[in-house]
């Protein structure tokens, strides 16, 4: 298989339930990271975009964490609901704006 053109890190640690930092796993993004594989392939995107788990990515208070590459951008608060919105913008080679935390498009939701 080749390099793809571009890459989808889901966070998926799962830390105990009481811990104070939480976990990606926690708000979901085990489901998160199966459903953006199957929205890719349905796209017939998988040869161009691929997505992987990843462990702590160190957004954790701003779960469920995604960064994309090349466009070097994190995506937080990531729920089900935005799967559809984020496969399509990975391939076309976009970014979905208003989930960027940190990065060249980010527009502040890094906070609280
Ligand atoms: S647990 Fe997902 S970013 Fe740390």
């Amino acid at each position: 298989m080749p390099h793809r053109e571009r890459y989808l890190f889901v966070c998926t640690n799962r830390r105990a339930d009481d811990h104070p930092k939480g976990s990606c796993a926690q708000k979901g993004s085990e489901e998160i990271v199966k459903k953006l594989k199957a929205a890719l392939v349905a796209r017939g995107a998988a040869a161009q975009v691929r997505a992987c788990t990843a462990s702590c990515l160190d957004l954790c208070e701003i779960g469920a964490s995604i960064v994309q590459e090349p466009e070097h951008v994190a995506y937080g608060r990531v729920t089900l609901a935005d799967v559809d919105e984020i496969a399509d913008a990975a391939v076309k080679g976009e970014v979905v704006e208003r989930l960027v935390v940190f990065g060249p498009h980010a527009a502040g939701r890094a906070e609280g």
